[in-house]
């Protein structure tokens, strides 16, 4: 059974009866923007292994769209969601309208932000997408404070996201374990997304050139080779040419900045544009 919740009042109720009828409850959150695929089911599965109930919302959050990006357009397909959460084991579907979460006639200039560093969103997509890392907290921090989970599971595949939502938690106090989830990919390797469904069938081939460059990245890396320009150049060489590179970045968990020798664990982290559709995608070194 799966409930389909759609204003946070109703949410709140659900949730604070839920605690009362069970002591030992465990609640586990999985913030989505819906179009739900392999990879969002993975982090449900994930969750409702680890809890006793498992929340999934799904909200197109607007704050963290630019003026040119594809919130008109992003995938809306709620019915459907509802059956991939299902079957990937959730209990409830948290789905608010815009006017639910930040209020009738709302404007980005006039709510409460929260805003990381700008140590961590001055590099990667945060460079392109300008105010982007802005909204992504905001709406993760108002559904941690209307949902109040114990877990909250979020994928790798959204490297910079994760690390600046762990450092908010870290920052802000929320009393909430992150709970990192691996990469799903197709078998050609590309990182399956919501935005996968723009590409024609021959996009998606050059596509999974970004994760066959990665993949030689980590090859040479195997072989001893540190040298981050070294290791740059041959990825660029798997890349197919219909992929307008918009960065190839190797960063230092350590403090993520930008490192020109792999020395510890390192986030090797790629973004291109097919066609008219941006792609990310990275892999890690230890
Ligand atoms: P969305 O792109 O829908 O992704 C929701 C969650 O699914 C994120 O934690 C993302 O990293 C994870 N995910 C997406 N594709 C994945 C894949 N192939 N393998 C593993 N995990 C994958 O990220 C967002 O939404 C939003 O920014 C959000 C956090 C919900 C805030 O609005």
């Amino acid at each position: 059974m799966i409930t389909v919740i759609h204003t946070i009042n109703e949410l709140r109720t659900h949730i604070k009866n839920y605690r009362d009828e069970n002591k030992n409850a465990q609640i586990g959150l999985i913030p989505t923007m819906g179009a739900l695929h392999k990879g969002h089911a993975s982090l449900i599965t994930k969750s409702a292994q680890t809890c006793s109930l498992s929340i999934v919302s799904v909200f197109v959050n607007p704050t963290q769209f630019g003026v040119n990006e594809d919130f008109s357009k992003y995938p809306r397909t709620l019915e459907k969601d509802i059956e991939v959460a299902k079957e990937a084991g959730a209990n409830i579907i948290f789905a608010p309208s815009a006017e639910e979460m930040y209020g009738k006639g709302y404007s980005k200039d006039f709510i409460t932000l929260v805003c990381p560093p700008y140590d961590l969103v001055n590099k990667l997509c945060g460079k392109t997408r300008t105010g982007h890392f802005d909204g992504v907290a905001t709406v993760v921090s108002k559904l941690f404070n209307i949902v109040q989970p114990d877990y909250a599971f979020f994928g790798q595949k959204d490297a910079q996201q994760l690390y600046i939502i762990e450092k908010m938690v870290k920052d802000l106090n929320f009393n909430i374990k992150i709970i990192p989830c691996p990469i799903v990919r197709e078998d050609s390797g590309l990182a399956i997304s919501s935005r996968n469904q723009y590409l024609s069938e021959k996009e998606k081939e050059y596509a999974s050139s970004l994760f066959k460059s990665l993949s030689a990245i980590e090859k040479y890396y195997k072989q001893g080779i540190k040298n981050t320009k070294a290791l740059f150049d041959t990825a660029i060489s798997m890349l197919a040419k219909e992929a307008q590179l918009e960065y190839l970045d190797f960063i230092d968990y350590e403090n993520f900045e930008k490192t020109d020798i792999i020395k510890g664990r390192t986030l090797i982290a790629i973004c291109a544009i097919i066609g008219s559709t941006r792609l990310i995608d990275n892999i890690v070194l230890e």
